[in-house]
């Protein structure tokens, strides 16, 4: 019998930069240039962004001598699906682009997820870029290469790793956000705070009305902070085997009220329910100073961000969804509990009566 090994041990350099700052757009064209990620570039958006901003977008770059084109589908997250994302392939091939080719997601989180599996399958995988639109879309799903599309069973069913070469964050289009996206961010910031930063969540507290009318250099440090947060969770554990769980933090709780609301209620929102369900259980388990948990929840009050569980959802239906989840784990569920402010632990075994009396102190 004779054996060939097939040796494909390597190492890949998969590093990239954040680019954050107000009014950065005209740093890419130079950018592009030098670092030539495509011989063309196509922008991929949803309509709304297209009107508010694609067409600047592409308008700048092309000014700049760089080959591009743009593709947009309708907004939200019923696009995020495979019919649509095969549409693109397809008009992606119709423009005759290649393994050269590379592809720039402009918008929230939905354009990015969808861009970067797009780009993780198309010709076997190109180069893509995230040029993110959202508040949510710029401190946490551009960075860290998870990309995909739900299908009917649940969201982000079907997906890939797949890092882009550079995220750009220009904090100039949040003048556009409306309140409510711009909330679903917010809920992540404090997140970050939480789980790494008692400096980032000082900040919060004491910059709450900057933060809410959006003043620019006060935004550039919370997202810068949120994003070096992320990045160093997602150099240390790339593919979530293990610590990048902690970015989870209020997720558990939070995706269950998501999932019991048949998605109609925004994720930021579901989260920041879960943030505070998810610091009482802590407390409730003798982890977490009482003091502490209470100022979590005033960060949330001051932000104007849901503390109680929305009208008509049970607890019953949201202890389900934590329990499908345990199966879907092995009987496992890691929840991401608290000791400290910047002080997070992976917890196994939460007994569901506690999760229950947690979820009844958050009904209406
Ligand atoms: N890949 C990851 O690591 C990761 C992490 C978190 C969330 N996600 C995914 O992100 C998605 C949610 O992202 P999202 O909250 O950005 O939603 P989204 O992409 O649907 O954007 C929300 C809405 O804001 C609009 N919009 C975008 N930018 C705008 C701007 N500058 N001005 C005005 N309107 C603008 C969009 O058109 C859309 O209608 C979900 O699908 C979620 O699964 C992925």
């Amino acid at each position: 019998m004779k054996q060939i090994s097939v040796d494909l041990r390597k190492r890949v350099n998969k590093s990239y930069d954040i680019y954050i700052g107000h009014h950065i757009l005209d740093r890419m064209p130079p950018l592009l240039a030098r670092h030539k990620w495509g011989d063309r570039y196509v922008v991929i958006t949803d309509e709304t962004v297209y009107e508010l901003h694609g067409k600047e977008f592409v308008s700048h770059l092309s000014k700049a001598g760089i080959p591009v084109e743009i593709l947009s589908f309708p907004a939200g997250e019923k696009s995020k699906n495979i019919n649509i994302l095969i549409g693109l392939a397809e008009k992606l091939i119709g423009l005759g682009c290649d393994r050269g080719s590379c592809l720039i997601a402009l918008g929230g989180g939905v354009v990015g997820d969808m861009a970067g599996f797009l780009a993780s399958i198309f010709m076997r995988g190109i180069a893509y870029l995230q040029v993110p639109t959202t508040l949510l879309a710029q401190v946490d799903s551009s960075i860290g290469g998870k990309t995909g599309v739900d299908i009917k069973e649940g969201k982000n069913l079907i997906g890939t790793f797949h890092q882009p070469r550079a995220v750009f964050i220009d904090t100039f289009f949040l003048s556009t956000l409306p309140d409510e996206e711009f909330k679903n961010g917010l809920a992540e910031i404090v997140k970050y705070g939480l789980i790494e930063s008692r400096g980032l969540f000082q900040f919060l507290e004491e910059k709450r009305e900057e933060i809410l009318s959006r003043k620019a250099e006060v935004l550039d440090y919370a997202i810068g902070e949120s994003c070096r947060i992320k990045k160093n969770i997602v150099e240390l554990d790339e593919c979530e085997a293990g610590i990048r769980k902690v970015l989870n933090f209020g997720h558990t709780i939070g995706h269950a009220i998501e999932r019991a609301s048949n998605y109609r209620y925004p994720h930021g929102h579901a989260v920041s329910i879960g943030i505070l369900a998810e610091s009482r259980l802590s407390e409730a388990m003798g982890y977490l100073d009482t003091q502490v948990c209470h100022r979590i929840e005033q960060l949330l009050a001051d932000f104007d961000l849901p503390r109680r569980l929305p009208p008509g959802l049970t607890y019953e239906s949201i202890l389900t969804g934590i329990q499908t989840d345990k199966k879907k784990a092995k009987g496992q569920i890691n929840f991401v509990l608290l000791k400290d402010i910047g002080l997070p632990f992976l917890r196994a075994q939460v007994e569901d009566e506690l999760i229950k009396n947690i979820l009844e102190t958050l009904i209406t």
